[in-house]
């Protein structure tokens, strides 16, 4: 079998595709259990959860509606600023609307946080995160998301979204990179 795309510059797999799938579709059927007609708006926080949002929202089984918002809280480095910025707000009115809000990971907690404030002040009948990725061992701001994939350690991990200076995230397993890399 080839070796996996740009393995050579991970130090480790940490998940790889298949232990992602299967997490992605036992997400899928709890949120689907759980908002069974309610109708859900579904927003994913571009870039990093791209690829969870539609691998997720295509094995949910109930009706969603979704959406996209770009936020930052990063530069092309590795370390949260604390700077975060609304880059692309939706159109839409969240009011009285079920709202889920999907994130490939929660760190610092910063992001979340006052994405969670912005959305509230909109009125939905309610908000839940889901993150696919949640590093607890990060955290500045006391948070967790309704529904987490994995638990993972303070490394650098990218893949599946989760990019490195813009690069890896079109990668199908989640992989920690090697310190020379971004060193
Ligand atoms: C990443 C990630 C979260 C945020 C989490 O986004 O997608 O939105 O950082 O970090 P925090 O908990 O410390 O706030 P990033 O700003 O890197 O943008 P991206 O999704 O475009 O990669």
């Amino acid at each position: 079998m080839s070796k996996a795309f740009a393995s050579e510059d991970m130090s480790k797999i940490l998940l790889t595709e298949e232990e992602i799938q299967k997490r992605v579709k036992e997400m899928a059927k709890q949120l689907s259990d759980d908002y069974r007609d309610k109708n859900p708006l579904m927003i994913a926080i571009l870039r990093g959860a791209v690829l969870f949002f539609s691998d997720l929202v295509r094995e949910m089984d109930i009706h969603v509606e979704l959406n996209f918002l770009a936020i930052s809280s990063y530069g092309s480095g590795t370390e949260s600023t604390g700077d975060v910025r609304i880059q692309y707000d939706m159109q839409e009115s969240i009011k009285d609307r079920h709202v889920i809000v999907v994130e490939d990971i929660i760190d610092s907690g910063r992001t979340i946080t006052h994405l969670k404030e912005i959305l509230e002040a909109r009125h939905p009948a309610s908000i839940a995160v889901v993150a696919l990725l949640d590093k607890p061992s990060r955290r500045e701001v006391e948070v967790e998301g309704e529904y987490v994939g994995f638990t993972v350690p303070n490394e650098f991990v990218v893949g599946y979204g989760l990019d490195f200076a813009g690069k890896y995230r079109n990668i199908k397993y989640i992989g920690v990179l090697k310190p020379e890399i971004y060193a």
